[in-house]
């Protein structure tokens, strides 16, 4: 039995499967996100404990032989947060989260310094880690003189299981003090943020064992003892693994809080000017490219709740097939945008309202932004040399089939939708466990789930969107111009 616990945005999702892959059991608990000054984002730590030991009870009470049978637990994360500890591994402050861009001054100021794009392969973005211990520095100097250590988020659950202060990969490419191509911390990129080697924990491999659960905390969970536990990944990497997104033209398009356009490669290609992030995957050798924008089904709840509605309720009113494009265009810039502006002051906008227009016109509106906004990803993606001939779709926005139809178009890609089943992060982390807890090969253990449909672009309708994002793209300088 293998074990992955995915440390999600709003919450934990702990999935447990048996040696053929087969789900055993979930559960999933929730945390809250704290917004104590406009463009701050932050989680308490402990909070993430509190969830991982009311998920591993509810496995537990489901199925309670299975995890007696427990051999090995992998953790994936939501990326580039900064959790600081001290000497006696105590968190010093909550985690600034990846969604958080107070850090906006000190990422521009690394990203303009030299070799930093070179080295890290890619923009630094506000939510990255880096520029976090910058701004930590300057405004909490003495939060910053108590910090002994930088971990990851998913690196704490880790640390917490095992007493290993270790990380992997593909979490580490997005801290921007990973030389990403060579694999290995940078000293150079770390002096460059004022850090240094000894702060930053031990770096593996995803699929490497980094421990076995501390004896007195399996005892206290009623865990078996000696049960593995793997480097793990970011979610982006571990959401990879779990589709099976391992070779050179494999990938997904992620409609979760932040849209994700992915693209594996068997190379380092990076091309940061794009905006594109390219970071290590999970599994030794391999890298991969993605597109990220910052409001995917955070736009459509942020919709939902000003229309007081159900986002899903909107979406179902839409139907399953698609029509022209909308008259009404939305940019969905309501976090401001990574992939392709590399903008945090950039805020949304619709833009043709009519007053003949409702709730149907208006989640149209947000549901096709979403989708140009995912099209200049793959634009970006396709200029760095990734080949993406057909996506997976996955995340919660990845239920509506009208979302998905309209994404085919837009992308004149086929979406595979996965047949009902486990195949996200949690996924991902627990195929890491099998491989860390077996030995076994990472492509043997990472194949495609079942597909239940394929979307396919509709013919009678790409032209006209093509010419929608034409017309979507000539707005982003339009409201730059208006909000600067
Ligand atoms: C990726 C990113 C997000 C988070 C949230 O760079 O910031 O996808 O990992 O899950």
């Amino acid at each position: 039995m293998f074990l992955g616990l995915d440390l999600g945005t709003s919450g934990l999702r702990g999935l447990l499967i048996d040696a053929a892959q087969r789900t055993v059991a979930v559960a999933e608990a929730s945390y809250p996100t704290a917004r104590p000054a406009p463009g701050h984002s932050e989680q308490d730590p402990r909070d993430w404990i509190a969830a991982c030991r009311t998920v591993i009870a509810a496995l537990k009470a489901e199925a309670p032989t299975e995890m007696a049978a427990l051999r090995g637990i992998g953790c994936s994360g939501h990326m580039h947060g900064a959790v600081l500890l001290g000497a006696d591994d105590a968190e010093q402050r909550p985690c600034i989260m990846w969604n958080d861009t107070r850090s906006a001054d000190q990422a521009a100021r690394l990203d303009a310094a030299a070799d930093v794009r070179a080295l890290s392969g890619n923009i630094v973005f506000p939510g990255f880690t880096a520029p976090k211990l910058m701004w930590v520095a300057e405004h909490e100097p003495e939060i910053l003189a108590r910090t002994a250590r930088v971990v990851l988020p998913k690196d704490y659950l880790t640390l917490w299981l095992t007493g290993a202060h270790a990380t992997d990969m593909s979490d580490a490419s997005g801290t921007s003090w990973l030389d990403v191509g060579a694999r290995d911390w940078s000293d150079r990129l770390l002096a460059a943020s004022g850090m240094t080697r000894d702060q930053m924990p031990a770096l593996h491999e995803g699929t490497v064992p980094v421990g076995t659960i501390r004896p007195g905390l399996a005892d206290e969970l009623g865990l078996p003892r000696g049960v593995v536990v793997a480097a793990g990944a970011a979610d982006n990497a571990a959401a990879a693994c779990g589709i099976g997104a391992l070779e050179h033209g494999d990938g997904f398009v992620s409609l979760g809080t932040s849209g994700v356009l992915l693209a594996a490669r068997d190379r380092f290609a990076p091309k940061p000017e794009s905006a594109v992030h390219t970071f290590c995957h999970a599994v030794p050798g391999r890298w991969y490219q993605m597109g990220v924008i910052l409001a995917a089904t955070d736009s459509l709840n942020w919709l939902a709740r000003n229309l007081q509605a159900d986002p899903a309720a909107l979406t179902a009113a839409l139907g399953d097939r698609i029509g022209p494009p909308g008259r009404l265009r939305f940019l969905p810039y309501l976090s401001g945008e990574r992939t392709p502006h590399n903008d945090s002051a950039i805020r949304g906008a619709f833009i043709g309202l009519d007053i003949g227009m409702g709730h149907a016109e208006l989640t149209h509106a947000v549901l096709e932004g979403v989708g140009y906004a995912l099209r200049d990803s793959l634009d970006a993606l396709r200029d760095t040399g990734a080949a993406l001939k057909r996506v997976t779709a996955i995340g919660g926005g990845s239920a509506s089939r009208y979302w998905l139809e309209l994404l085919a178009t837009l992308l004149d890609l086929p979406i595979d939708r996965p047949a009902r089943g486990e195949f996200g992060a949690a996924m991902g982390a627990a195929r890491l466990a099998t491989c860390a807890a077996t030995g076994a090969a990472p492509e043997a253990v990472m194949i495609r789930p079942p597909i239940a449909e394929t979307i396919a672009p509709r013919d009678d309708l790409r032209a006209e969107y093509a010419a929608g994002h034409a017309a979507y793209r000539n707005l982003y300088p339009a409201i730059r111009a208006l909000q600067s």
